[in-house]
């Protein structure tokens, strides 16, 4: 087989067979099929697409390209979830503890913040002791013991994503439907869960800007997931807007501790998320037959503090200081040297927030890397005062800063200030939940 006919062959628009896909993974991954053959395969699906057969093969064949996780030996339908990234999503802290609660069974591996999105692993470890390198060993022993245990991806696993997303990202060949789908999950199945739930995120702050991608995106894993003999269900919801109020980590983390006591309303879009992707996981862990009947459990578990104590123990476990998990111990870690508010440059209604910005805002107060070798400081972000729709005056609020280095302070307000914009008329707000696919 040669490389260069696998190329002309995507590049005259026709079907690769699974021995093909087979040959590219193994040779990109070993390093005999150069970074300059990749890209044009690459490029050459972006541009004339795959179809659900080709997308499967590529997905088995990279998930194949490293170690696979065996959580067999563990009790019960073993879930996990996954949100094709955001701003200001804080929901794995909150709904796997709370699923844990409910009697679930979640076992999970997550990433670091990408660009302006944040990720779980740093959210993590704004907890003082936490270590989320363990062993598969002793990831299975917390599952065992508390329900639940989130733990950075350890070092083996699908290489070729590793490896393809760099590709990706430097040669304009992020955006396509099947490499996507194989990306997100070649990890999700080697990472062993039974059962699945994907948040596709829709909107300024996420991959997919419309939502018929999203729902393609959507659809194609779940077809996956059973071609793969998993149980997978999709949910597509907005991120037009930061989806809990706090952008930074330890202040994430804060917000998943406020909502897991019980401080956060039900008609919160981070609550109405939480709740629908706890839901979907309980259903598929067999452990509620409706709907109704997830919720009920979830929020019982909310006004129980189960779900809270879950967290904590689970944080124990990861080696961190639990004691802290608690409003008061987590007001202590979202203490910056200045608290500074960002005001509203006129009077009107919030008509638009470009959510990635908000992120970006974070990012350069010291939330995010810009760089792999950046440090993030746990402490510093933002938190909203205002949602898209609401009604504000001049002067007005619009977030606080939570700054502790001020050399990108200036940086940040004007972010800020171009991230939300101010119209006379209130406008149409859009919904959270746009699809639900099983
Ligand atoms: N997230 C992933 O893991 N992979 C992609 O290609 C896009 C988002
Ligand atoms: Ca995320």
């Amino acid at each position: 087989m040669r490389m260069v006919d696998i190329i002309e062959k995507k590049a005259g628009c026709e079907p690769l067979s699974s021995e093909e896909i087979q040959f590219f993974i193994d040779g990109f991954v070993s390093g005999d099929i150069p970074d300059y053959q990749a890209s044009a395969l690459l490029m050459a699906i972006v541009l004339n697409d795959m179809n659900e057969r080709e997308a499967a093969d590529l997905t088995l064949h990279m998930m194949h390209s490293g170690d696979t996780v065996d959580l067999s030996d563990l009790p019960g339908v073993k879930v996990d979830k996954h949100s094709s990234g955001g701003v200001g999503d804080t929901t794995t802290l909150v709904v796997a503890p709370l699923v844990a609660a409910c009697g679930g069974t979640v076992a999970k591996m997550s990433g670091r913040g990408l660009a302006f999105s944040g990720g779980t692993i740093d959210k993590l470890e704004s907890i003082p002791g936490v270590n989320i390198s363990q062993t598969i060993e002793r990831f299975k022993q917390i599952v065992r013991k508390t329900g639940v245990c989130v733990i950075g991806q350890t070092g083996n696993l699908v290489p070729a994503d590793k490896k393809m997303y760099a590709l990706r990202d430097v040669t304009g060949t992020v955006q396509s439907v099947p490499l996507i789908a194989a990306s997100i999950m070649s990890k999700k199945l080697a990472a062993g869960a039974d059962a699945i739930v994907l948040d596709v995120k829709v909107g300024s702050g996420a991959f997919m800007k419309t939502v018929e991608d999203a729902k393609r995106l959507a659809e194609l894993m779940v077809k996956m997931g059973k071609l793969l003999k998993r149980e997978v269900v999709a949910v597509v919801t907005d991120m037009n807007q930061p989806l809990g109020l706090s952008v930074g980590n330890a202040l994430e983390f804060r917000e998943a501790v406020q909502l897991l006591a019980g401080q956060i309303p039900e008609n919160d879009p981070l609550y109405e998320i939480c709740l629908l992707l706890g839901t979907q996981m309980l259903l598929l862990s067999k452990l509620a037959k409706t709907d109704d009947e997830a919720r009920g459990m979830l929020k019982h578990a909310i006004e129980n503090g189960s779900g809270l104590e879950k967290l904590r123990s689970m944080i124990h476990e990861l080696g961190g200081d639990a004691s802290l998990v608690t409003l008061k111990g987590m007001d202590q870690l979202c203490t910056t040297r200045r608290q500074i508010p960002v005001p509203a440059k006129n009077s009107g209604y919030i008509v638009d927030m470009q959510a990635e910005l908000i992120g970006r805002a974070a990012q350069v107060l010291g939330a995010g890397r810009a760089t792999k070798e950046d440090v993030i400081d746990p402490a510093v972000g933002l938190v909203m005062h205002k949602r898209v729709g609401d009604r504000v005056e001049q002067g007005d609020a619009i977030c606080t800063l939570y700054v502790n280095d001020e050399s990108n302070l200036a940086d940040a307000m004007e972010t800020m200030t171009e991230a939300v914009r101010i119209g006379e008329k209130p406008k149409f707000v859009t919904p959270m939940v746009y699809a639900v696919i099983r």
